[in-house]
C-alpha cells in the first residue's frame, strides 16, 4: 500500500506489534483486545495529537484515546504537576488522612462548575462516578429506582450497567443488575421535533412516584454521537423538578471543553442536581468525581470514623495534581472556545461527507462528532484502512456504525484536515 504519510513506515501493524500480539493473546483476557492482522496497533508514545506505535509509526489521533487527551496527550505541564506531585506524594490515605491538593482540587472545581454544585465525591474512573451519582440520589430521595436512555453509556461496573442503555453489556449480567431502571428514546434532533421528544419523555416515564433521578448524557457518545433537539435538556430540568425527581448529568465525556463549552449542559444554561466528571479531568491520569448541590450531597452521613462510600485511592494526589494542570491549560488555551471555533470547522468538513453514498448522517458539537454510515462493517473497513494511512479512529453506536471523530482540542487546524481529507478518501 501506498504510504501517505511519511510517518508511516511501513506495513501496519509492523513486526513489534505483531509479536507483541502473540504475547497479550497469550496472557490477557481474550475478551480484552480485538486482535487481527490490520489492527490494533501497540502504542508507545504521544505528544499532542500524535501518537506513535513501536515499531516507529505516527499517527494522528482523532480519538483523544476516548475523549481524555483534551490537552493533548502527555501535555507537558500536565506531566509537569504529576512528575513534582510524585517525588513529593504519590499517594494519600482517601477518606483517612487527606491532602492539601485535594482540598485544592475540590474548591477549583466547585468555582469551575455552574450553579453551586460544589460537593464531591472524588473517584478514578467514570463508572465509580456514576455509581456514586446513583448512591447519592438514592441516599438523598430515599428512592432507588432510575430513568436512563437507550443507547447510553454510563461504563460497566455493576451499578453503572443497573443504567446502561445498551442491551449487550448486560444481558450476560442479567442477574446481577436489578430491573429497577425505565429505559427512555433518546431523542435524535435530527429525526424527532422538540415538541415530539417532550411528549415521548411523559409518555415513556409514565409513574414516577418511586424514581429517585433521571441520567442522561447531554450528548450521547457512546451510543452513537447524538444530539437531542434544541431545548431538550431545559426541558428535562423542568420534567424532573416538577416530579422531585433529581436530574443527574453525565458530562464524562463531554465535560471539560468537549463540545465548546465547559460542560455540555451550559449550552442550555441547565444545571444538573449531580453531575459526573471525568475522561479529560486529569489529562491522561484516572480521576472522576460526582458533584452535587449542597442540599443533595449533605443527606449523606456525617462521617464519624467510617465512610459508607469511598475508595482505597479516592483522590489520589497525582490524580488531583494532574486535574488542577489539566484545568489550568483548558483556561489557559482557551481551549473551550477553541473547540467551538474549530469544531464549526470541523462540523462543516464533515457535513461535506454526507456526498459520499454509504454516509447516512452526520451530527455533534464541537469537538464531538459522529459520521454514521451505512453498516458497521464499512465503519470497520474505514477504521483500518485510516489506520493504514496513519490516522486513529474509533466506531461507536451500539451497532458500530458510527466513525466517532473527537480529536485533542489542541490539535493543528492542517493536521486535522490532512486527517479528514485522508477519511474523504477511503469513505
Ligand atoms: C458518558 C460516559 N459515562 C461513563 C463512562 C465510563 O467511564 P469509564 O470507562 O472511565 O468507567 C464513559 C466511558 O466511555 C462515558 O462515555
Amino acid at each position: 500500500m501506498k504510504n501517505e504519510f511519511e510517518a508511516v513506515r511501513g506495513a501496519i501493524p509492523g513486526p513489534r506489534t505483531a509479536a507483541l500480539q502473540e504475547q497479550l493473546a497469550q496472557y490477557e483476557s481474550q475478551n480484552v483486545t480485538f486482535l487481527s492482522d490490520e489492527f490494533p496497533v501497540f502504542w508507545e508514545s504521544a505528544s499532542g495529537s500524535t501518537v506513535t506505535d513501536v515499531d516507529g509509526n505516527r499517527f494522528i489521533d482523532l480519538t483523544s484515546a476516548f475523549g481524555v487527551a483534551s490537552v493533548g496527550h502527555s501535555n507537558p505541564s500536565v506531566v509537569a504537576a504529576i512528575t513534582l506531585q510524585a517525588n513529593a506524594l504519590m499517594h494519600g490515605m482517601g477518606d483517612v488522612h487527606p491532602t492539601e491538593v485535594r482540598s485544592r482540587l475540590l474548591e477549583r472545581l466547585a468555582r469551575l462548575l455552574p450553579g453551586g454544585l460544589s460537593k464531591t465525591f472524588l473517584a478514578t474512573t467514570g463508572s465509580e462516578a456514576v455509581e456514586a451519582a446513583l448512591k447519592t440520589a438514592v441516599i438523598a430521595t430515599a428512592k432507588h429506582r432510575f430513568l436512563a436512555y437507550r443507547g447510553a453509556y454510563h461504563g460497566l461496573s455493576l451499578g453503572a450497567l443497573t443504567v446502561s442503555g445498551i442491551e449487550k453489556f448486560v444481558e450476560p449480567f442479567r442477574g446481577l443488575v436489578p430491573h429497577e431502571t425505565t429505559l427512555l428514546d433518546y431523542p435524535d434532533a435530527q429525526r424527532i421535533t422538540l415538541g415530539d421528544a417532550t411528549a415521548q419523555l411523559e409518555r415513556q416515564a409514565g409513574d414516577c412516584s418511586e424514581i429517585a433521578a433521571l441520567i442522561i448524557e447531554p450528548l450521547q457518545g457512546r451510543g452513537g454521537c447524538i444530539l437531542p433537539p434544541k431545548g431538550y435538556l431545559a426541558h428535562v430540568r423542568r420534567f424532573c423538578d416538577e416530579r422531585g425527581i433529581l436530574m443527574i448529568a453525565d458530562e464524562i465525556y463531554t465535560g471539560f471543553g468537549r463540545t465548546g463549552y465547559w460542560f455540555a449542559c451550559d449550552a442550555e444554561g441547565v444545571i444538573p442536581d449531580i453531575v459526573c466528571i471525568g475522561k479529560a479531568m486529569g489529562g491522561g491520569f484516572p480521576i472522576s468525581a460526582a458533584v452535587a448541590r449542597p442540599p443533595i450531597m449533605d443527606v449523606w452521613p456525617l462521617s464519624t470514623g467510617e465512610a459508607l462510600h469511598t475508595s482505597t485511592y479516592l483522590g489520589n494526589p497525582m490524580g488531583c495534581a494532574a486535574a488542577l494542570a489539566t484545568i489550568e491549560e483548558l483556561e489557559r488555551g482557551h481551549l473551550p472556545q477553541r473547540a467551538r471555533e474549530l469544531g464549526d470547522l470541523l462540523g462543516s468538513r464533515l457535513e461535506r461527507l454526507l456526498a459520499h453514498d454509504n454516509v447516512v448522517a452526520v451530527r455533534g458539537r464541537g469537538m464531538m462528532w459522529g459520521v454514521q454510515l451505512r453498516s458497521a462493517a464499512e465503519a470497520d473497513r474505514v477504521v483500518k484502512r485510516v489506520l493504514a494511512r496513519g490516522v486513529i479512529l474509533l466506531q461507536a453506536g451500539p451497532a458500530g456504525d458510527v466513525l466517532s471523530i473527537t480529536p485533542p482540542l489542541v490539535i493543528d487546524e492542517s493536521v486535522l484536515i490532512r486527517a479528514l481529507d485522508i477519511i474523504k478518501e477511503e469513505l
